[in-house]
Order: structure tokens, then C-alpha cells, then sequence
């Protein structure tokens, strides 16, 4: 039977405006809409795909003699899928793997079968290589970010790639890569200088990574003449620290400050994962190992502020973006799933620690320009899980879902009191929330209720916005642990929230709602601006 909540839930009321009979708020949050700041880049929505377990094969890729419906061996269900959920790029080959990976044994006819020496030691057919990821992206809408081979490959190779991939004239790798059936060149959006420099991408320190990163800097050209220059030109992501280790961000931007004519980045990545304190699954947790791991999903704040603060020093104008390239949470295997395969399920407290972490890139949107969840699907934080021809949706695939309205939109401020939620020993807000201007004129507020037990009314008032009607969704469950599994594909879903929106806002002097947050919730509201004297 289903908590009184839970009923409560999918009748979630928010009424708008000053006859609203608000019972008196647990928080209130008051929403500045008229000082729109920073733009939440849309890559903060980016993802992660990696030659590991079964994220690529079967994941994406089936062949095209599969029986699994499929476009050019690619699989329709989950391009639909990640096509709904306006994927803005997606990193490839890895990872760990993009350091071994050598791009000329996944073009042509005749590819070689090698093994992936990072993740088990698994046979790898190369079937899919550099012409089929970039018809997957193609396929989704989103743009390519390619890592490039720094710890076992040579600036040569990277550079070549690099030719193959874009140039616009006959060159031998530019006909190649025409032989192989692409006449025009890729558009190669981003592009990482290797991949965890510091650990498996060659365990090199700071120093000898900045030194071979200014040669990879160099020689990564993009040939392609749509990208030379303005929007579309490539950006290059160095290598960024390994979570809280500091000193290898004042490396890097040191150097960079140093830099002269010949190379310059974009970008530099971060990577943190959610680690549970000791090893577990993603389901079957207790009350308490949900609170340390919304705790520990919360350093990033930390991570990110003091990361960004190295960055200040060296680039006050904010010209190199901070890129979260890996992040969610990394649990044990399912059972029966090999090690190497990092499949594990995704529950509704992932879905809390998505939203969360997001909030975290929309709140630093001055700094973090793009950020990469991994990964895509059945590995670590998917969006997706498989089974054969079978496919789900996790709790999370449906926060970046409605976390869609936040891309490209100007982020507002918002201040509340967020009040303490107790687990034992753990202390936590019981509020997290963000808000922006959408690209669609829309004020987006999210509101994410940490609490696994009590609901939480919150009253916004919003000033410098008006407004008449709101629409918006709320991400509960019947629990925390709640997950989706192939026989129960819909239990944890979106509801869409039920409002009593009446003439509200009045553009300056603020105005009120409210609405009730279920138990570790996520709700993301947008609220109609009233132009010209009628709703838009
Ligand atoms: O995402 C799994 C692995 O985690 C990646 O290959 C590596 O970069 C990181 O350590």
C-alpha cells in the first residue's frame, strides 16, 4: 500500500497569486527573476559512453543484422530515448579506455579485434569505431566530444585523427576517410587532451601532464572550415584534477596563463564520482546510507567552488570553463554482473543525487560550461538499462528530462533557508532549489526535497517576472530505494503536477505560490510570463 504522501503526491497543488491560501511554509524561497545572470550551458546535460561492460555493445550498438530494431546497427529505442532528453554531447571512446584506444582499428572494412586491457580484458570487435559514433550522435542530436590517446598514443596519432575526422580536402586521410564512406567532414564539437592523466590515463604528475598536454594542444587541429571560428569552433578540454587534488588545477592553469600564440584550451575537467562509504548496491539501502550518500554527493559544491577559485586567479575573465566530465554515483555490481562491467541499477535516490549535482553546475554556471554523467547506459549512473531487446528508463534519465528546460536558460537568484533534515549523526538541507529563465521565456524552478520522510511546503515569491499559468513535474516514489526493472519498467516516473494557477505576479513587487514537495522528491515547475498583457 502506498504512503498517505505518496496519494498526496500526484495531486501536487500549487496555486499562484495573492488569493492563494497557502498553509504557512516549512521554507520560504524567494525567486529575483529580474536579475538573470550566467547562462546554464546545455552541456552541463552531456553524457558518457565508454567501450566498458555493456554500455557501447548492446547499449548502442547491435549490428546491423541484429533482430533488435536498429538504424545502421545503432538501436532505435534508445536513440528515441536519449533523443527525448536533448543530449548535448556525448564523450567518447572512455574514459580509462581512450588511452589505449587507437582510432585506426575502428575505420574500414577489415578491423582488428584487440583487447581492452582497462576493463577486463574483453575482446574488442572495433565494429564500433569513429564513422558510428558519430552517426549515434548524429542520430540523438548531439555533438561529439572525442577523447584523444595521450597515455599510450603520440601527438601524430591525435593529430591524424584529428585530420581524418575533419579535414575538407583530399589529403590520404581525408580521402580515407571518403573511402570509408563520409565525403564531408565531421563536426567534432569537443575534444579531451587524454583522459585521468593522473591515474590510468599514464600516472603522470601535474607538471609532466602539462608538458605533453601543450604538445597535444598544438598539433589537435580542426580542419573542418565550418569550425574555424564563431560558435562552432572546437573546444579543447584538458585534463583537470582528480577530485579535491588542487595542486594539479594550479598546474595546469598555470601554465595555461603562461601560454604563448601556438595553443590555448577551452577547458579543464574534473572528475568526482558518489561513493557510497563502504561498498554497497544501488538498492536496498537503509534510511542513514541514503543520507551519507547525498552528504558525500554533496562535496561537490565544495569541489567545484574551490576548483573555480584556483581558476579566478589565473583567469579572472572566466575564459576556461570548468567541465565536470565524470560524475554520478558508483556502487558495486549487480549480482551476476562481472566486475569489470560496472552495471548497476539506478534507484530514486540516484535521481535526488542527479538533481542535486546539476543544481550544483547551474549555481557555479559562470564557471562550469559542461558536464558528463557516467555513464549513458548500463554502466555506473545510467540513463538507460538493457537486457537484450528489452530497455528502461532509470529515475535519473527522468531528471534530465526535466532538468531539458535549464539548458541555455540564465540563472536567477534565489534565496532561501533550506532547514536541517537529521538522519542520526548526518545533517542535511532539507531543501535544494535553483531557478533561471528558460530560452522559451519561461521562469524554471526546481525544488528538490532531500527528506525521505517528511514532505515539504515551500512558498515562492517571485519578483521581476509576470506570470499567469505554470506547468511542471514531479519525480517521487513510493520509496527512496524505488528503482524500475524490466517487469516493472513505470514505477518510478514523472507525475505531471496538478495547478491551481490563477492571475500571478505582478512584475516588481513579488508574488506568491506554493506547493508541497513529497518525501525525496524532485519537482521542476515553469511559470508562463505574461507578455503584451497575455500569457505566452
Ligand atoms: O567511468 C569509469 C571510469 O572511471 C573511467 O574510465 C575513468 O576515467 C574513471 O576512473
Amino acid at each position: 500500500m502506498k504512503p498517505l504522501w505518496f496519494a498526496a503526491s500526484l495531486a501536487l497543488a500549487l496555486s499562484i497569486g495573492a488569493s492563494a491560501q497557502a498553509a504557512t511554509p516549512d521554507v520560504a524561497v524567494s525567486v529575483d527573476a529580474g536579475k538573470p545572470g550566467a547562462v546554464i550551458e546545455r552541456n552541463i546535460l552531456g553524457q558518457f559512453s565508454e567501450h566498458l561492460g555493456r554500455g557501447v555493445y548492446e547499449g548502442i550498438w547491435v549490428g546491423p543484422d541484429s533482430r533488435i530494431p536498429n538504424t545502421r546497427g545503432i538501436r532505435n529505442d534508445v536513440v528515441a530515448a536519449l533523443k527525448a532528453i536533448k543530449v548535448a554531447n556525448v564523450r567518447w571512446p572512455g574514459g580509462c579506455y581512450a588511452d589505449e584506444y587507437h582510432w585506426r582499428d575502428g575505420v574500414g572494412k577489415n578491423r582488428p579485434t584487440t583487447t581492452n586491457s582497462s576493463w577486463g580484458g574483453v575482446l574488442e570487435s572495433n565494429q564500433f569505431g569513429t564513422h558510428e559514433f558519430m552517426d549515434f550522435v548524429d542520430q540523438i542530436g548531439a555533438e561529439a566530444y572525442v577523447s584523444v590517446n595521450v597515455g599510450s598514443g603520440a601527438p601524430r596519432e591525435a593529430a591524424e585523427w584529428l585530420e581524418y575526422m575533419t579535414t575538407d580536402k583530399p589529403s590520404e586521410l581525408g580521402k580515407l576517410r571518403t573511402a570509408n564512406g563520409r565525403e564531408k567532414p565531421f563536426k567534432v564539437a569537443m575534444v579531451g587532451l587524454g583522459n585521468e592523466s593522473w591515474g590510468c590515463g599514464g600516472s603522470m604528475t601535474a607538471s609532466d601532464y602539462a608538458k605533453e598536454m601543450r604538445q597535444f594542444a598544438t598539433f589537435t587541429k580542426n580542419f573542418n572550415p565550418a569550425q574555424k571560428s564563431g560558435p562552432d569552433k572546437m573546444l579543447k578540454i584538458a585534463v583537470g584534477a582528480d577530485r579535491d587534488d588542487y595542486g594539479w588545477t594550479e598546474t595546469v592553469m598555470q601554465s595555461w596563463s603562461k601560454k604563448i600564440y601556438s595553443w590555448d584550451i577551452d577547458g579543464l575537467s574534473l572528475h568526482s564520482y558518489t561513493w557510497p562509504k563502504k561498498p554497497e548496491r544501488a538498492t536496498g539501502f537503509d534510511a542513514h546510507q541514503y543520507a551519507e550518500l547525498l552528504k558525500s554527493t554533496l562535496w561537490m559544491e565544495e569541489l567545484v567552488s574551490k576548483h573555480s577559485a584556483i581558476m579566478d586567479k589565473y583567469d579572472p575573465d572566466k575564459k576556461v570553463g570548468l567541465y565536470v566530465d565524470e560524475w554520478g554515483t558508483w556502487f558495486k555490481v549487480e549480482e551476476g554482473a562481472p566486475g569489470s562491467s560496472l552495471y548497476q541499477q539506478s534507484s530514486q535516490r540516484d535521481a535526488i543525487v542527479a538533481a542535486l549535482n546539476l543544481n550544483i553546475f547551474a549555481r557555479h554556471a559562470d564557471r562550469v560550461k559542461g558536464a558528463n554523467i557516467a555513464q549513458t547506459i548500463n554502466v555506473l549512473q545510467s540513463m538507460i538499462l538493457t537486457d537484450g531487446d528489452k530497455m528502461l528508463l532509470t529515475p535519473t534519465y527522468h531528471v534530465f528530462r526535466m532538468y531539458t528546460a535549464f539548458q541555455d536558460a540564465k540563472v536567477v537568484p534565489l534565496a532561501y533557508d533550506a532547514g536541517t533534515y537529521q538522519e542520526g549523526d548526518i545533517a542535511l538541507p532539507r531543501l535544494d532549489a535553483i531557478g533561471a529563465i528558460g530560452k522559451d521565456g519561461k521562469l524554471w524552478l526546481s525544488f528538490t526535497n532531500l527528506d525521505p520522510r517528511q514532505p515539504l511546503k515551500i512558498a515562492p515569491t517571485v519578483a521581476g517576472f509576470t506570470f499567469k499559468g505554470a506547468k511542471g513535474d514531479t519525480l517521487a516514489a513510493d520509496d527512496m530505494g524505488a528503482f524500475n526493472t524490466f517487469a516493472a519498467p513505470n514505477r518510478v516516473k514523472p507525475q505531471a503536477a496538478v495547478i491551481k494557477a490563477a492571475n500571478g505576479g505582478n512584475g516588481g513587487t513579488g508574488s506568491s505560490a506554493s506547493l508541497e514537495l513529497p518525501p525525496h522528491s524532485v519537482t521542476v515547475i515553469g511559470l508562463n510570463p505574461v507578455k503584451w498583457g497575455r500569457p505566452t
